[in-house]
């Protein structure tokens, strides 16, 4: 991502915690849900090069977590063969995303859940794919250990999981960085702990 683009997501992110005034405004906010990101696609060449660096493959169970239009797990069902999950909790976004994946013919494939990624179940995933914010990264760290099997793949656009764990590899495309990560027994047995 560029700078620009980066401090964009996190403006963003901080402006859309800020409420907006009047009964309309009020209205709104009731009807919608509190969101913990703002909604910002990725790229379709940054999607490929997550996906590649997720190494995601036919029968590949990949979950996007603040799945947006669905575009990651509809193009890894449709480029790869996988089987895709997407969550997220703006209802708005669940509906383009099941329209989408029509459109592309992979609504066998895929299914798009209207939930709270920091609740959520995603235990069976293979792979699992996010672009949130630093903050949300950290707090959905000890359910990536404790609910996904070691070997899952993780792969975050632009943001990375803290210094006390590093990527194990780090891509950049079109001004965006992608970091991978996979869940180890080691990982599992900390949290296990804890
Ligand atoms: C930066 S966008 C990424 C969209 C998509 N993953 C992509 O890369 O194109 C973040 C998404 O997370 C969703 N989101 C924010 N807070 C959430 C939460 N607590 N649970 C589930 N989804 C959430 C937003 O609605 C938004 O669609």
């Amino acid at each position: 991502m560029s700078l620009c683009r980066m401090a964009s997501l996190l403006l963003l992110g901080v402006l859309h915690l800020l409420p907006a005034a009047g009964p309309a405004a009020a209205a709104d906010r009731a009807r919608r849900p509190m969101l913990d990101v703002p909604y910002v696609p990725t790229d379709p060449e940054v999607v490929q090069a997550m996906l590649k660096l997720a190494e995601v493959k036919s029968g590949d169970r990949m979950y996007d977590l603040g799945c947006g239009d669905g575009r990651i797990v509809i193009t890894a069902a449709k480029a790869y063969g996988a089987r895709g999950t997407g969550i997220d909790l703006d209802p708005e976004r669940i509906a383009e995303a099941k329209e989408n994946a029509k459109q592309a013919g992979v609504q066998d494939r895929v299914n798009f859940l209207q939930a709270d990624l920091l609740k959520a179940d995603f235990s069976d995933a293979d792979v699992v794919s996010l672009y949130l914010l630093p903050s949300v990264n950290l707090e959905l760290r000890p359910q990536l250990w404790k609910q996904l099997r070691s070997g899952t793949r993780i792969v975050s656009h632009d943001f990375d999981m803290g210094p006390d764990w590093p990527p194990e590899k780090t891509v950049e495309v079109g001004g965006s960085t992608i970091y991978r990560w996979t869940i180890t027994e080691r990982q599992k047995q900390r949290a296990r702990r804890k």
